[in-house]
């Protein structure tokens, strides 16, 4: 196997590294010429978000003492936590503190509690704001299927087998922040509204991130709308077909939602790149995670503004939240996607992915991946394998 190191300027915010000399190497080197220094903030946030960032942050200092870099840590208050303790689902001091990170690492927000509170004061309210703080337009879900997961998808190997997609799920408009939005009138007669708004320079900026990432993969964009009843999606097909006549290289196709669902059961593997609007995307993403075997498994990086943001994509889960049992790898491969594109550094996220790949292999499996019949390992106990997977590559 042949691995490139980076020579870098140490030190420095990944956007002033500068790149030297890449040479080949034959093994992974336990320590870098140069070192940096890597400011995360940490949102562990609601339910289950807690226990899977710890394991995540575990991975990555790991992987920073491997590779000789200095991690350092704030851990700040966002969703329901935030709302708990000083009543405003994401502080000021959380957005500072985010604001001057490489990047931020996020667990999950959602809490039942406050289900009855008004829009603002929910804890989704925190996450949609440092989204938009951020300006991280662009939300990358790649769902990617370990062969060693065979008997986790619900569908048969041979569909499942090879499937390879990467999800570019548009974050900072449509419905999710279109106005007006309001919920009016008495009880019994309510009506309410919401409003899906996109501009032609959204959907030109997130086209451009979709098919930049197909030139690096197998350059077929599937562009997913509803054009045949939304005027927004009208828009999105007609921007996205003339965004594509700068990539002729790369093969672009239009699926309605409704179909497109269907074709990622049928025929998962059939797709490499698919470019959606933010709701569209919510939805696709988590049926991904199916697909694949468990929402557990899938990371997300939300980039495009001055520092970007990583969260697994599975949400709180309150309903198993502090019993120790959920699945840190969405978070750990989001620690991995932080790595590479906050930090460019490619052979350190190739690390975290290689090791989870590696302990998927020996069996760890947590209770969502377990299947009946077969032994599940605790959070903790998977977040600890994946750490000594990680060491044994270094040494
Ligand atoms: C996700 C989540 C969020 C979203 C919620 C928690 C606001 O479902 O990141 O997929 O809808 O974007
Ligand atoms: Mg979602």
């Amino acid at each position: 196997m042949k691995l490139s190191i980076q020579i870098c300027q140490p030190y420095f915010r990944s956007t002033d590294r500068i790149k030297v000399f890449n040479y080949p190497i034959t093994k992974l080197l336990n320590y870098s010429i140069f070192s940096m220094h890597l400011k995360i903030t940490v949102l562990p946030g609601d339910g289950i978000g807690p226990e899977v960032t710890e394991q995540a942050v575990l991975v990555l200092q790991a992987v920073a003492d491997g590779f000789g870099h200095q991690l350092q840590l704030q851990t700040k208050l966002i969703g329901g936590a935030a709302l708990t303790a000083v009543n405003d689902p994401l502080p000021a001091d959380t957005i500072e503190s985010c604001l001057s990170s490489t990047a931020v690492l996020l667990g999950a927000v959602g809490s039942p509690a406050f289900d009855h509170n008004p829009g603002h004061l929910r804890p989704e309210a925190g996450l949609l704001r440092i989204r938009r703080e951020l300006g991280a337009y662009a939300n990358l879900r790649p769902a990617k299927f370990f062969p060693a997961l065979e008997d986790s998808s619900p569908l048969r190997p041979e569909l499942v087998r090879g499937t390879d997609i990467m999800i570019v799920r548009e974050l900072l408009g449509g419905a999710y922040f279109g106005s007006p939005r309001s919920i009016e009138g008495e009880p019994g007669s309510r009506v309410a509204v919401n409003t899906m708004r996109y501009g032609e320079a959204e959907i030109e900026r997130i086209a451009r991130v979709a098919f930049d990432l197909a030139m690096k993969r197998r350059r077929k964009v599937l562009s997913v709308d509803k054009a045949n009843v939304l005027e927004c999606s009208r828009l999105w097909r007609d921007v996205v077909t003339r965004v594509g006549k700068d990539y002729p290289e790369v093969k672009l196709g239009h699926q309605y939602v409704d179909s497109a669902a269907m074709l990622l059961v049928q025929r998962p593997t059939d797709f490499d790149v698919l470019l959606t609007e933010n709701m569209f995307g919510d939805i696709l993403s988590d049926q991904a995670g199916g697909v694949v075997g468990s929402l557990g498994l899938l990371a997300s990086a939300s980039i495009g503004g001055p520092v970007g943001l990583y969260e697994p994509v599975h949400g709180s889960a309150p309903d198993i939240a502090g019993k120790g049992i959920a699945n840190p790898l969405g978070a750990i491969l989001s620690a991995a996607m932080l790595l590479r594109h906050s930090c460019q550094l490619e052979t350190e996220a190739a690390c975290i992915e290689s090791a989870v790949s590696a302990v998927l292999s020996e069996g760890a499996r947590t209770a969502d991946l377990a299947g009946k019949g077969h032994a599940a390992i605790s959070t903790a106990e998977m977040g600890h394998r994946v750490v000594e997977a990680v060491k044994a590559a270094l040494v």
